[in-house]
């Protein structure tokens, strides 16, 4: 089976590598791929989407995989343009891809659908931002576009509100675009995945990822800096109720809106006093939630989404292990605000316990491991138990360095206290 995979990150060496390990003969190849997902995937070159898709055609690829969101919505749609050509694709059309793209979009979404979330307004402007606010703090604003996880910002003051509303609706950092202002929900957060199949859908192992820089979740948001997995993270009870009021009612929802979803979606909720709410809908798996969750998965992940992506759900293909799995980042200096490449990575190839995998690394003249981007690697151990795989994470971790390392202290222990 000939299977291309789109994005160049941890994720997509996480889910390569999955692909992998899965028994049928593959042959993967990785747009556009990186130095370490090269041995496993060859490095795509071409130019732009209509290329890649020329290149699929000309190479019979047989199924081609979003790992990342944004050619799902860029130009005609990655799954339209795979479908017009006949190449089946796992990741959704660009009008359902919305539900990530736009934030309004998903909150009108979930409106009419009836699941839970917090109440929001939509905003073209300061003024309006400001009205909507109405001095109740805090508050959650979020850019209505992709941001790479940068867009969303929870406002303790008015001072910090007003930081990001002029960046957001003054400079334009992310372009244009308008701005959601969202009541500020409490509670643990959970990650939850399904692969969705028309009106079918899989719901794979929950994660936790952290999103702020720094232990104790301080500092800015990153795209993420480290996660837990396990399907003891949310008890059976607690996923029926997530799965009753939001997995269904959303592909349901995708069903009765006409919109054609066939890949995975991602669930961001909060685990509130008045029950789940959905915080966003991501139309891809997450970063680095993958990393954590695919060394659970076990089976035949690629005819899995092989079939799924032809309109047949075959959940029988795949299982899930029942421990623990910790996945903690390596980010460069400078990180989120910029990063530092060019710093050489040493003691990788002492690690023995753990999956390694590389997120912004390339390889230098001199044939080492350097640092190439903000995330730079995720450190993956499992465990029967949480903090047995907590501590071979961290012990396995400690075994790599570069200069400027950013690293979290309380992955997989921070949000289980008590
Ligand atoms: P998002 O990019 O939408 O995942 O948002 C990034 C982070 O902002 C989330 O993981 C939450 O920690 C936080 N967040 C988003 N929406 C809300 C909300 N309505 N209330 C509180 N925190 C939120
Ligand atoms: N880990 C968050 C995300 O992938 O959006």
């Amino acid at each position: 089976m000939k299977i291309l995979v789109v994005g160049k990150g941890g994720r997509e060496h996480a889910l390569i590598t999955a692909l992998e390990e899965s028994p049928v003969a593959t042959e993967l190849y990785c747009f556009p791929g990186s130095d370490a997902i090269q041995p496993l995937a060859q490095s795509v070159e071409v130019d732009g989407l209509q290329s890649l898709i020329e290149w699929m055609v000309g190479h019979q690829i047989d199924l081609c995989v979003a790992g990342e969101e944004s050619y799902l919505v860029k130009d005609e749609g990655l799954a339209n343009l795979c479908e017009k050509v006949g190449i089946p694709c796992w990741g959704p059309h660009k009008q359902s891809a919305q539900l990530e793209a736009s934030k309004e979009f998903a909150k009108e979404f979930m409106l009419r659908h009836d699941i839970p979330t917090g109440a929001a307004t939509g905003c073209a402007n300061i003024n309006e931002a400001r009205a909507a606010i109405g001095g109740v703090y805090p508050t959650v604003l979020k850019f209505d576009g992709l941001a790479a996880g940068k867009g969303v910002a929870v406002c303790e003051n008015e001072a910090s509100a007003e930081d990001f509303l002029n960046e957001v609706l003054v400079e334009r950092k992310f372009g244009a675009g308008r701005l959601l202002v969202e009541e500020c929900l409490v509670g643990p957060e959970v990650s939850i995945f399904a692969a969705v199949c028309d009106e079918e859908y899989l719901i794979f192992t929950p994660a936790r990822d952290y999103k702020r820089i720094g232990d104790n979740d301080e500092g800015p948001n990153t795209g993420g800096m480290g996660a837990v997995a396990s399907r003891q993270l949310v008890d059976a009870e607690t996923l029926a109720l997530i799965e009753k009021t939001i997995v269904k009612p959303t592909v349901d929802g995708l069903v009765k809106d006409g919109l054609p979803y066939r890949g995975y979606l991602y669930f961001g909720l909060m685990m509130t006093a008045a029950g789940p709410k959905i915080i966003e809908y991501n139309c891809r798996f997450g970063d680095p939630e993958c990393q954590a969750v695919m060394p659970l998965v076990q089976g035949d992940l690629a005819s899995f989404c092989l079939a799924a992506s032809k309109g047949e759900m075959k959940p029988d293909l795949l299982s899930f292990d029942e421990g623990w799995s910790v996945c903690l980042i390596l980010a460069s200096a400078g990180y989120p605000a910029s990063s530092r490449s060019g710093d050489v990575i040493s003691g990788l190839q002492d690690v023995d316990d753990a999956r390694v995998y590389h997120a912004g690394t390339k390889r230098n003249a001199d044939d080492q491991w350097e640092t190439n981007g903000g995330r730079v690697l995720a450190v993956v151990a499992g465990g029967e138990d949480r903090m047995s795989a907590v501590d071979l994470a961290y012990s396995e971790l400690a075994k790599i360095s570069f200069a400027g390392a950013q690293q979290r202290t309380d992955i997989g222990r921070m949000h289980f206290e008590g």
